[in-house]
């Protein structure tokens, strides 16, 4: 186990070049099964959210090389392996493998999925679309069993726009008989990229980014190549990096139009952005101007970039009120932001932010994905040395964190837990 040491304070200056996205990676990768001949993916980020699907992948059978960032899966000899417990619970996404594998096989044995504590995280709707596309779903002792005898189209209303329950859906139903659509759906990017896999696979799917989606099933899906989209969520924390300490960053490798409400948003607070085909520049801020954001499904304002915006409006002038409309429990940063100086309240659904703030480096912890990036961010505005504790989380969505920062001048570096912190985090 590790930790994270960040001598924090400098200007950061250079280009950092994104990887591609986590949460398409962990949808496409699941979505390989669906073939009968193998699937080839580039661009996949190294991350462990990657190796884990990599690994589940192998267990079922399949024959996964993963290299350079490409990985070819070939799924001829897999099978319907129940995967109840072990590394499922490790991230959220092996949900997908529901979908995915009652596609293929009409019947899947998938452990309820772990992943961050953000509040309640229900699968309601992704098991309301499966027993609508004709499956029998129960949950034995944390496991959630899925039968079908066939899957048939069905018209699917979400109650709730949920990425995941979109994902799940569109998985399953590609190998229905007949058509599905699918309203009140998630617009996410994440939802087109995995859409052109499918239909790169020979599936037929109209309307993906749209609110209504409509799947014609087909009897088999063949092997392809796909590139994957960049991380816009990734794309995002450096932009909040460059407004935070940036002396002039150039991000690459970016689609600036998926970051539309956070760019508004900088430029809101006085960041200057310019952006071109692939690219961001964040010019170095001077006074940063408070502002209020409202996390809410694409196109706005991302669930995802709350936690590390919050750590840069503790460098605004005036009051600014962060609410989150996603997650009810996603302000686990604000205590770790506390003990670095940081003048924070959380009422509700919302925190409070008074800046500025100089803030001071501490040991702090991550609780989740996005709650590291903050402190990341957080350690790098900060006087003094931050440790930070919990980077397993980061590890799941950010690839070469390390080095990407000191690519960019900042001087962070991992460093192995003493036996006294050891023990903390196994009490924890
Ligand atoms: N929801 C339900 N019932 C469901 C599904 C979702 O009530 O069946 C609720 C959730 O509790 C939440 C809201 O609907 O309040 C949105 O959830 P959604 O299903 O869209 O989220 P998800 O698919 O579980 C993905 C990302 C998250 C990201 C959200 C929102 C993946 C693997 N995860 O989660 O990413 O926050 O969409 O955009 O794609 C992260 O990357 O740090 C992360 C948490």
């Amino acid at each position: 186990m590790e930790k994270l040491k960040i001598a924090g304070g400098y200007p950061l200056k250079g280009t950092v070049r994104i990887s591609g996205a986590k949460n398409s990676a962990v949808a496409l990768i699941p979505a390989t099964i669906l073939a009968d001949s193998p699937v080839t993916i580039d661009g996949l980020p190294d991350i462990s959210d990657v190796q884990i699907l990599k690994a589940l992948l192998e267990e079922i059978g399949g024959k996964v090389e993963f290299a350079n960032n490409e990985m070819t899966v070939d799924p001829s000899s897999m099978i319907s392996m129940p995967l109840p417990n072990g590394k499922v619970k490790k991230l959220r996404a092996s949900y997908y493998l529901m979908g995915a594998m009652l596609g293929r096989f009409k019947k899947a044995v998938i452990g309820l999925p772990g992943g961050c504590y953000l509040g309640p995280r229900p699968i309601d709707q992704h098991i309301k679309g499966f027993e609508a596309l004709g499956a029998k779903v129960t949950n034995e002792q944390g496991a959630i069993y899925l039968r079908a005898d066939e899957l048939k189209g069905a018209r699917i209303y979400l109650d709730v726009v949920s990425v995941g329950a979109t994902i799940n859906i569109m998985l399953a139903a590609v190998r229905a008989k007949g058509r599905t659509i699918i309203e009140n759906a998630a617009k996410e990017p994440e939802i087109i990229d995995v859409a052109t896999l499918l239909t790169n696979m020979g599936a037929k799917i109209k309307g993906a980014g749209t609110d209504v989606i409509r799947i014609d099933g087909v009897d088999h899906l063949h092997g392809c190549r796909h590139t994957i989209i960049p991380d816009r969520i990734e794309a995002g924390t450096y932009l909040i990096l460059g407004a935070a300490v940036g002396d002039g960053i150039l991000i690459d490798n970016v689609i600036p139009n998926h970051l539309e409400s956070l760019i508004a948003k900088l430029r809101e607070m006085g960041v200057e952005i310019e952006s071109g085909d692939d690219q961001v520049f964040v010019a170095p801020a001077q006074k940063l101007k408070a502002v209020d954001i409202k996390t809410l499904v694409y196109p706005g304002f991302p669930t995802d970039l709350q936690q590390p915006f919050t750590s840069l409006l503790t460098k605004a002038e005036g009051t600014s009120v962060v609410t989150d409309t996603i997650y009810s429990a996603r302000f686990k940063h604000i205590d770790e932001l506390r003990r670095m100086n940081a003048n924070i309240k959380v009422e509700g659904r919302s925190a409070i932010v008074n800046g500025p703030v100089r803030l001071q480096g501490a040991k702090v912890k991550a609780s989740d994905l996005r709650a590291g990036a903050a402190l990341v961010i957080a350690g790098l505005m900060a006087e003094g040395i931050t440790e930070i504790t919990g980077i397993e989380h980061i590890d799941r969505g950010y690839s070469h964190l390390v080095e990407k920062l000191n690519g960019l001048g900042a001087t962070v570096w991992r460093e192995d837990l003493s036996q006294e912190e050891k023990e903390q985090m196994e009490n924890a």
